[in-house]
């Protein structure tokens, strides 16, 4: 499989040039270093625009690795499909050793009694539960702060037996760890129709396939029958606050929501928009700038 480490680029490296909103700079750089390329570099173009600048080896799928960027762009709302290729540019670079960089990328993540490894990854956490994530199209290798906040709030808000709704599961790792933490049954759903295989294939590896179905789709997927115990979703604000009406009519009497992927500066508007919709009791997590909602009924 080409992403694993320990390979030289013997043809060199591509040079990939985004230009994105300011606002998003942030975001599109954390999922940048975190999921797909190294050596960023980023340039305040107007006060408006952002030129990110990151190299993808040659013999790492570079194309693979721009459908990556450009899905993300899209399924994120930082750009519509129509721009993206004109907010993309590459160059051919020469020749550069990239091996250190790339093991660095794909280092386990361990996360209080947690570490998420990729399945080659021979390192062993004798002490520590293991989820094992094949890094590819979708996101979700628990490097992310978004991501690791919703693990923790899971491991504290999940009761055995809770029946789960993952609306924009990735890789699927949340709703992995709320299998192996006793749900009885989970629904990942993603708009992105490359992360349901890539999260079918890890609940399988991670023998929680019994428990844990990914479907393409968003809500709408949703039974109107079918109440959830508890609704996890790391998206971004403009997201969660597009379904959270869904989120409330899928949520069951006395159910809680995991909410991530919010900045801090938009916590106010957010914490008013929830108190606007529900009584819900919240309670605020963060890591950075990063933060998670968990909201108690
Ligand atoms: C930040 S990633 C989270 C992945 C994983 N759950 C995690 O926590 O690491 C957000 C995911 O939500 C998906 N997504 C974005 N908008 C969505 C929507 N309206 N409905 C379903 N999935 C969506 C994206 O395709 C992406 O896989």
């Amino acid at each position: 499989m080409s992403d694993r480490p320990g390979k030289k680029s013997g043809r060199g490296y591509l040079e990939v040039a985004l230009t994105i909103p300011l606002q998003h700079e942030e975001i599109v750089s954390d999922f940048i270093i975190e999921e797909v390329a190294f050596g960023l570099v980023t340039e305040d173009l107007d006060g408006e625009l952002v030129r990110i600048v990151c190299y993808v080896p040659q013999d790492n799928n570079p194309g693979e690795k721009i459908e990556k960027i450009k899905r993300y762009l899209f399924l994120m709302e930082i750009l519509p499909q129509d721009l993206i290729d004109e907010h993309i540019r590459t160059k051919n670079i020469k020749e550069i050793d990239w091996i250190n960089e790339y093991q660095k990328g794909f280092k386990p993540v361990v996360i209080d009694d947690l570490a998420i490894k990729t399945p080659w990854d021979k390192t062993e956490f004798p002490e520590k539960r293991i989820i094992v994530i094949e890094p590819k199209m979708a996101f979700g290798t628990g490097k992310h702060e978004t991501t690791q906040l919703c693990l923790r709030a899971i491991k504290k808000e999940l009761v055995p037996g809770m029946k789960i709704l993952d609306l924009g599961t990735g890789s699927g790792i949340l709703s992995i760890y709320a299998a192996m933490l006793g749900a009885s049954e989970i629904l990942g759903l993603d708009i992105d129709p490359e992360a349901v295989p890539n999260a079918m294939e890890n609940a399988e590896t991670n023998n929680v396939s019994d428990i844990f179905a990914a479907r393409t789709g968003s809500m709408e997927q949703v039974d109107k029958n079918n109440y959830y115990d508890m609704i996890i979703s790391n998206l971004i604000y403009e997201g969660i606050v597009r379904l959270f009406d869904d989120f409330l009519n899928a949520l069951k009497p006395g159910g809680k929501m995991i909410l991530s992927g919010i900045l801090d500066e938009q916590e106010s508007q957010l914490t008013d928009f929830i108190k606007a919709k529900a009584s819900f009791e919240i309670e605020i997590m963060q890591q950075n700038e990063w933060l998670c909602y968990i909201l108690r009924t």
